[in-house]
């Protein structure tokens, strides 16, 4: 059975560790995951009033979401939290609340910074924001430090041995943990 999984990256900078990292997830993935790229920097600032008479980026994020039963988000820490950008989609797409499109949805996440604690910090927040809106969060954790810039190619191509067996491990608990949940 293939899963159809919406990837959002939080960072949209020429150059960005996270969409590297992305590529790698989505080349090691097994190929029962079908990843779709949400995006994300087009969207306006999220407030009630987008729920009356929402414009086309919001329709086309929630349709992304709704059509896919996981999400994966790859993401940097800014500030100790989830980068603005993201936290806005999250918003976005929890509206209006009886069509959460969060709800049921299977998530996971991983996150690279430069730093030495790569994105721990973030990600319990993003964690704690997708399970008060109903989503089914995966457990373990990844966090990627960047020690050395070129640890994750363009590409998405992973040189280094132990770094490439951690992440292909990771999205393998995730794949595994998709049929499991998305099989019910
Ligand atoms: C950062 N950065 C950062 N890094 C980190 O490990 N913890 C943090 O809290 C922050 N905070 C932070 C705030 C802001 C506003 C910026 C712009 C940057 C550094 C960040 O991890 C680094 O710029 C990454 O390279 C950003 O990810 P992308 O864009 O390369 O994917």
């Amino acid at each position: 059975m293939t899963i159809g999984v919406s990837m959002l990256v939080g960072s949209s900078r020429a150059g960005s560790l996270n969409e590297r990292l992305a590529k790698a997830i989505e080349r090691l993935a097994p190929k029962e995951l079908v990843f779709e790229r949400v995006k994300i920097d087009d969207l306006p600032f999220c407030d009630a009033d987008l729920e009356k008479s929402p414009p086309e980026q919001v329709l086309r994020l929630k349709a992304t979401l709704d059509r896919n039963p996981a999400a994966f988000f790859v993401m940097p820490e800014f500030n100790r939290s989830l980068p603005a950008v993201l936290k806005n989609a999250i918003d976005i797409g929890s509206r209006p609340m009886a069509a959460n499109s969060w709800r049921g949805k299977v998530v996971a996440m991983t996150g690279a910074s430069p730093g030495a604690i790569g994105t721990a910090v973030g990600q319990q927040h993003l964690r704690q924001i997708l399970s008060v809106i109903g989503a089914n969060v995966m457990a373990g954790e990844a966090y990627i430090s960047f020690s050395q810039p070129d640890l994750i190619a363009d590409d998405g191509h992973i040189e280094n041995e132990s770094t490439r067996a951690f992440i292909q491990a990771y999205v393998d608990r995730f794949a595994e943990f998709a049929q499991r949940l998305c099989d019910q």
